[in-house]
């Protein structure tokens, strides 16, 4: 599964190619260096200069994260706020962010969990502050919390990472618009949303098992909290009607990313709409699986009378993908995005300047791309 990563990320560096800042932008995709590909692969070395060529052409004055001195870092020491442990994609990240600042860095790295609760989060951004940290990566329980807390990093002048749950546009131009040292690292949702609608589209039948010309489908939703929920949910459903497909929204409940509330909700959909529903969309792969439980327990089969999708490429997903039992997944690069926040943490302790916001793209995963990599 390693090497299914690595292939993953050698393909996330050659789609990798806008980037859209200059040195007075606000906007970079994928810094070239953030790439996991090259340590852990050979073959993946090609396509990663060529990708780092084009990132850097397309960047214009842009810095490079690997050009870019960032000695003062080394020893640094970094509060890690997560907004919950228990949670499969962000666990996967923070193991990925805690041993590479610590390889990379010889970072003195502490992360806590949120417990899902702002308040708690917000003491513990607190007593980081208190011990004096050199830098902060929060991912918070509350996006709409990041003005609160970028305040506090500011008056305590800690410089802070934010991951995964992106602030809105005007808290982002406001950072720019008041010097706050701050940056967002994560990855444009929009794109996996229309991934997630492409596989079907790319399906003998587009999703259209009964021939009625619609997709009868049901939407099980992360946290809205994290506007990934919110663009996964629009942008499946925009690139099957862009895609000339007509569509018919069966069931829609949030399932907060938890794989046992994705099979209870998948469960109920199956009940309540028998073979009329034709597509079960999960805006991650947790609740996907649980969903792939409940369609086997209904008696139906992926591929042969229903389709099911998640995102983040979770390695029991991927290997779902790959027998067939589940339609597809998007990767959501946890190894580009940690790598990128804990480099452009790097930066900022070095004083060196940032883009306020940094994007890592999303991979499609369907069953000859996830079956050939099996074979790798
Ligand atoms: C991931 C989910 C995860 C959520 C946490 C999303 O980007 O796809 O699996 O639960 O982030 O905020």
């Amino acid at each position: 599964m390693k090497k299914i990563l690595a292939f993953m990320l050698s393909l996330a560096m050659v789609l990798s190619l806008a980037a859209c800042s200059s040195g007075t932008g606000t906007e970079t995709t994928a810094a070239p260096e953030t790439t996991a590909a090259a340590e852990e692969t050979t073959a993946a070395a090609e396509e990663t200069t060529a990708a780092a060529e084009e990132t850097t052409a397309a960047a214009g004055e842009t810095e490079a994260t690997g050009d870019v001195d960032t000695s003062a870092a080394q020893g640094m020491t970094v509060g890690v706020c997560i907004y919950k442990f228990d949670d499969n994609f962000m666990t996967l990240y923070r193991q990925e962010l805690q041993s590479y600042l610590e390889s990379e860095y010889g970072a003195n790295v502490t992360i806590v969990d949120g417990k899902g609760d702002q308040a708690e989060q917000t003491n513990q951004v607190q007593n980081f502050i208190t011990q004096g940290v050199d830098v902060l990566i929060l991912n918070l329980v509350q996006a709409s919390s990041t003005e609160v807390v970028a305040n506090m990093c500011k008056e305590a002048g800690i410089p802070a990472v934010f991951i995964n749950r992106e602030p809105d546009e005007a808290e982002i131009q406001r950072w720019t618009d008041e010097g706050i040292a701050a940056t967002y690292v994560g990855a444009d949702a929009r794109q996996s949303g229309t991934f997630q609608g492409e596989i079907i589209l790319e399906t003998e039948n587009k999703g259209d098992f009964n021939g009625d010309g619609v997709v009868s489908y049901a939407m099980i939703m992360g946290d809205p909290e994290n506007i990934d929920a919110q663009y996964r949910t629009e942008y499946s459903i925009k690139a099957l009607e862009d895609g000339g497909m007509k569509v018919e929204k069966l069931f829609e409940q949030r399932g907060d990313w938890d794989q046992t509330k994705g099979q209870e909700l998948a469960a109920n959909a199956l009940t309540q709409y028998g073979d009329k529903l034709e597509v079960i969309f999960c805006n991650n792969d947790a609740m996907a699986n649980g969903a792939k439980v409940a369609i086997e327990a209904a008696g139906r089969v992926v591929g042969e009378d229903i389709y099911l999708v998640g995102v983040d490429a979770l390695d029991e997903t991927v290997g779902y993908v790959a027998e067939g039992t589940v339609t597809g997944t998007v990767l959501n690069d946890h190894v580009g995005q940690s790598h990128t926040a804990a480099d452009v943490a790097a930066q900022m302790v070095s004083g060196q300047p940032v883009e306020t916001k940094y994007t890592v793209d999303y991979v499609k995963v369907t069953q000859d791309t996830a079956s050939e990599m099996a074979a790798e």
